[in-house]
């Protein structure tokens, strides 16, 4: 195994515990969605790295296309402001859309995106996410279809997800240590 990063508390998830739930995910899509083509939606820059695995473990026709928003900014905290900063090239008027996200936080950005996706006309739309938090006695704004894993209230990075645009290429999903931050 590679060494750990010296910015990471602790790994959360392993190459092989991600491995496994993705294609874990691949095959509940793939079965959802038999005899439909969706059209997969990746949320960058976070979901990049997941997306890229998911569309491998699924089985179906389907489509990719990217979307760039951003509510964290260079920040540690979610802003609540939803940016967007690439719009999707598809036309979605009556496909299945299927959101791919790294991770759901307050669950603003998913919430934002499935509105915005709806009021253009798509026959459904479903959130796939690769992590959620678990913030205890808060609700998400929304509810994905279909979870991955649930991970601690702690600032995670890897495996796409970024702490100031770092760690996204780490193939684990870890703990930074707060000592990184709070500088
Ligand atoms: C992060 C993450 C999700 C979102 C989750 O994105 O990738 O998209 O925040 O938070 P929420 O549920 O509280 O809205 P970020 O805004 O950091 O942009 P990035 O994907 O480019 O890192
Ligand atoms: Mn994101
Ligand atoms: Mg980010």
């Amino acid at each position: 195994m590679a060494e750990l990063h010296p910015d990471i508390e602790s790994v959360i998830l392993s190459e092989d515990d991600i491995k496994q739930i993705v294609g874990r995910l691949g095959q509940e899509v793939s079965r959802d969605y038999e005899g439909k083509n969706p059209l997969v939606v990746a949320v960058l820059r976070g979901a990049f790295v997941f997306t890229a695995d998911l569309l491998r473990q699924i089985t179906v026709p389907c489509a990719v296309d990217f979307m760039a928003v951003s509510s964290y900014g260079a920040g540690v905290k979610s802003s609540g402001v939803v940016k967007i900063l690439k719009d999707l090239d598809t036309e979605i008027q009556g496909r299945d859309v299927l959101i791919a996200e790294d991770i759901l936080d307050s669950g603003l950005t998913l919430s934002y995106l499935v509105d915005l996706l709806r009021g253009r006309g798509a026959k459904s739309i479903k959130i796939c996410a690769f992590a959620v938090k678990d913030i205890p006695g808060h609700t998400a704004a929304v509810t994905p279809d279909y979870v991955g894993a649930h991970v601690p209230n702690e600032f995670i990075v890897g495996y796409g997800l970024d702490y100031a645009e770092r760690y996204r290429n780490l193939p684990y999903v870890g703990i930074l240590k707060p000592e990184v931050y709070s500088k």
